[in-house]
């Protein structure tokens, strides 16, 4: 499922249930890339532009273990938090602020 949105800085994209537990939602940005919003099985929200570090897998796709997602094209492991992979791979995906309010998901995307 796939949000579309159309202003900056902190949007509401969507309820916080709307997220799978272990899974993701895309959203999509008129001028931006994609953006996965991912929740990990403790409840902990995570946005992260929807482009792997290693050769732009859909990160979205990937699965989701403690706070970190395995790509589904070469599954390198990506730290939810800070978009870094994980050793031995070297890379980032873009991070997303992200904030609760009133059980919705907000994103920053002003720096998009
Ligand atoms: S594109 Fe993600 S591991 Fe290769």
């Amino acid at each position: 499922m796939s949000t579309v949105i159309s202003s900056c800085n902190w949007v509401s994209v969507c309820h916080v249930d709307e997220v799978p537990i272990q899974g993701s939602r895309v959203v999509q940005h008129r001028s931006a890339p994609d953006i996965a919003v991912f929740k990990a099985v403790d409840g902990h929200v995570f946005a992260l532009v929807d482009r792997c570090p290693h050769r732009g897998g859909p990160l979205s796709s990937g699965l989701i273990h403690g706070h970190s997602v395995t790509c589904p094209l070469h599954s390198w492991n990506i730290d939810l938090e800070s978009g870094q992979a994980l050793a031995p791979d070297e890379g980032c995906a873009r991070k997303v602020p992200v904030k609760i309010e009133d059980d919705m998901v907000h994103l920053d995307l002003g720096g998009l």
